[in-house]
C-alpha cells in the first residue's frame, strides 16, 4: 500500500483485462487514476469498483486512434487531478483477421494496426511528457508483447508494430531521461483472466495447452502479472531503471528452441 503515493496515472485500455488491473492496483498503491477506454461502460464500472474499494479515479472516454482524443486525455488528467507522474500506453487493437503472412497482409490493415498500437503510443508520449515536466517528471510504461521480440507464422503488422513500440520506448528514454522521465516497455506473453482460461473454446484451449507446456512457469500468465510490475515501474522504486523492456511471460523466451526435442527424445544433454 502506498508506493504510488500522491501520483497521478493514465492507463489506457483500463476497462479490461491488464489495463483493469494496473488502474485498481494503482489505486490500491494511492495514485489517482484516469481509467481510459473507448468502452466507457467499462470504464465507469472499473471506477465504481476502484471507488468502491476506497481509491480515487475517473472514467475518461478516448479512441488511441485519435491524435485529438488522446490530447483530451493527457488534459483530463492535469484539469481533474492537477498533475500527471504515469502513463501506462496499453491499449490495442487487438483484430488480427487481415493481419497475416507478409504476402498475404491486407495494406488496409496494415496502416490500421500501425494507427492503433504503435502510432498511438507516439502519440500519448508526446502529450504527456510536457505535462509530466511540469512537476519535475514521470514514467512512461508502453505494453509490447512476445510478438514485438520474436515472429509468428501470422501477425505480420501486430509484430512490427510491437517491435516499433520497444524502440520508440528506448528514443523515449534516452531523449528525455536527464529531464527526469523513466520510459520502459512490458512484453507480456499469453496472459488471460481465469475466467477466459476456465471456459476458453476449442481452438483456444488448445493454444492455452501448447503455451502452457512451452513456458518455463507451471501456468501461463494472468493480468496481476502485469499489474505487478506495472506497479514497480510506475513507482520510485525502479527510479534507475529506463529504456527497458521486461518480459512477463513465464520465461517463454528464454528456453533454446532445442531443447522440447531433446525433451521429446529423452536425450539428457
Ligand atoms: N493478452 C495477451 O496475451 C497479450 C500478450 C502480449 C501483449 N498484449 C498486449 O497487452 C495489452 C492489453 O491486452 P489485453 O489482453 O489486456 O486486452 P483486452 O482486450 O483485455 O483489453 C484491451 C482494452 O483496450 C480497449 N481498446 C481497444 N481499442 C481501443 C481504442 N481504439 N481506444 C481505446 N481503448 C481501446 C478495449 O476496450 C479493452 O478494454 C495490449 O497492448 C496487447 O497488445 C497482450
Amino acid at each position: 500500500m502506498g508506493r504510488l503515493e500522491n501520483k497521478v496515472g493514465i492507463v489506457t485500455g483500463a476497462a479490461s483485462g491488464m489495463g483493469e488491473a494496473t488502474a485498481k492496483l494503482f489505486a490500491q498503491e494511492g495514485a489517482k487514476v484516469v481509467v481510459a477506454d473507448i468502452n466507457m461502460e467499462g470504464a465507469k464500472r472499473v471506477v465504481a469498483e476502484i471507488e468502491a474499494a476506497g481509491g480515487i479515479a475517473l472514467a475518461q472516454y478516448v479512441d488511441i486512434g485519435s491524435p485529438e482524443k488522446i490530447e483530451e486525455m493527457v488534459l483530463a488528467a492535469k484539469n481533474e487531478f492537477g498533475r500527471l507522474d504515469i502513463l501506462h500506453n496499453n491499449a490495442a487493437r487487438l483484430d488480427f483477421k487481415g493481419d497475416v503472412d507478409v504476402v498475404g497482409m491486407d495494406v488496409f490493415e496494415w496502416d490500421e494496426t500501425m494507427r492503433f498500437n504503435l502510432r498511438s503510443v507516439l502519440l500519448g508520449t508526446k502529450y504527456a511528457i510536457p505535462v509530466m515536466l511540469e512537476n519535475g517528471g514521470g514514467s512512461i510504461i508502453n505494453t509490447s508483447s512476445m510478438g514485438g521480440l520474436v515472429s509468428e507464422l501470422g501477425k505480420s503488422a501486430y509484430a512490427a508494430a510491437k517491435a516499433g513500440v520497444i524502440s520508440l520506448t528506448k528514443s523515449t528514454a534516452v531523449q528525455y531521461g536527464k529531464q527526469n522521465i523513466r520510459c520502459n516497455a512490458i512484453a507480456p506473453g499469453m496472459v488471460l483472466n481465469e475466467s477466459v482460461v476456465e471456459h476458453a473454446p476449442e481452438p483456444l484451449r488448445k493454444l492455452i495447452d501448447i503455451y502452457t507446456d512451452v513456458k518455463c512457469t507451471p501456468r501461463i500468465g494472468n493480468p496481476m502479472d502485469i499489474a505487478n510490475l506495472a506497479v514497480f515501474l510506475a513507482s520510485d522504486e525502479s527510479a534507475f531503471i529506463t529504456g527497458q523492456v521486461i518480459s512477463a511471460d513465464g520465461g517463454l523466451l528464454i528456453k533454446n528452441p532445442a531443447v522440447a526435442e531433446i525433451q521429446k527424445q529423452n536425450l539428457s544433454w
